[in-house]
């Protein structure tokens, strides 16, 4: 189908990405500039969706050079999406556009998360099962707001979504 082939041709774009020993989904996509959800969907068929079971020597698939999302930031201690929206000049429809696996609420954002920041949509198809691969917080992670209770009083920007 046509998600599929997409996918497919995603995948042997660029797939020449050696996994090291000791290195983690958002460790590479950091050092890349490749964001948490690009690296996930074009490796669903490899990598599970917590990211536990890469293999050093496993070759992992980046993107595809001039498609993708190559404008990055890593989500730090105490950030919000209206601060990652300011900080980056983009409004909440381009950041959720191209960072589906954040929640309406923007509460599942975690520290270490790799996010599309760019002012353009630049996002691969989700895969063809539909589903969004990496929405599962790991384990290992820690929220990036502590203050975050499902309350969006203070993330109004995170409502255009809708629009
Ligand atoms: C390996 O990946 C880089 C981008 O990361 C790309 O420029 C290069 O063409 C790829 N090489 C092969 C042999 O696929
Ligand atoms: C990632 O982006 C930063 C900031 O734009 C840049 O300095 C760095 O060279 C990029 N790294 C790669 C691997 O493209
Ligand atoms: C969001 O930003 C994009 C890119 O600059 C722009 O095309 C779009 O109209 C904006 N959307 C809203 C609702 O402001």
């Amino acid at each position: 189908m046509l998600a599929a082939s997409a996918l497919v041709a995603l995948a042997f774009a660029s797939c020449n990405y050696t996994v090291q020993a000791g290195e983690y989904c958002d460790l590479i996509s950091a050092a890349k500039n490749v964001s948490t959800y690009q690296l996930a969907v074009v490796n669903a068929d490899a990598v599970n969706a917590e990211c536990t079971n890469l293999q050093p020597g496993q070759n992992l698939c980046l993107g595809t050079q001039g498609e993708d999302c190559s404008t990055t930031y890593v989500v730090q201690p105490d950030d919000t999406c209206d601060a990652v929206m300011q900080a980056h000049a983009i409004n909440s429809t381009i950041l959720y556009a191209n960072n589906p696996q954040i929640d309406a609420q923007c509460a599942n954002l975690y520290i270490g998360e790799v996010l599309c920041t760019a002012n353009s949509v630049l996002v691969p198809p989700a895969p063809a099962n539909g589903q969004i691969p990496a929405t599962t917080i790991p384990a290992s992670a820690q929220p990036a707001s502590p203050t975050v209770n499902g309350d969006d009083e203070d993330l109004p920007f995170c409502d255009e979504i809708d629009d």
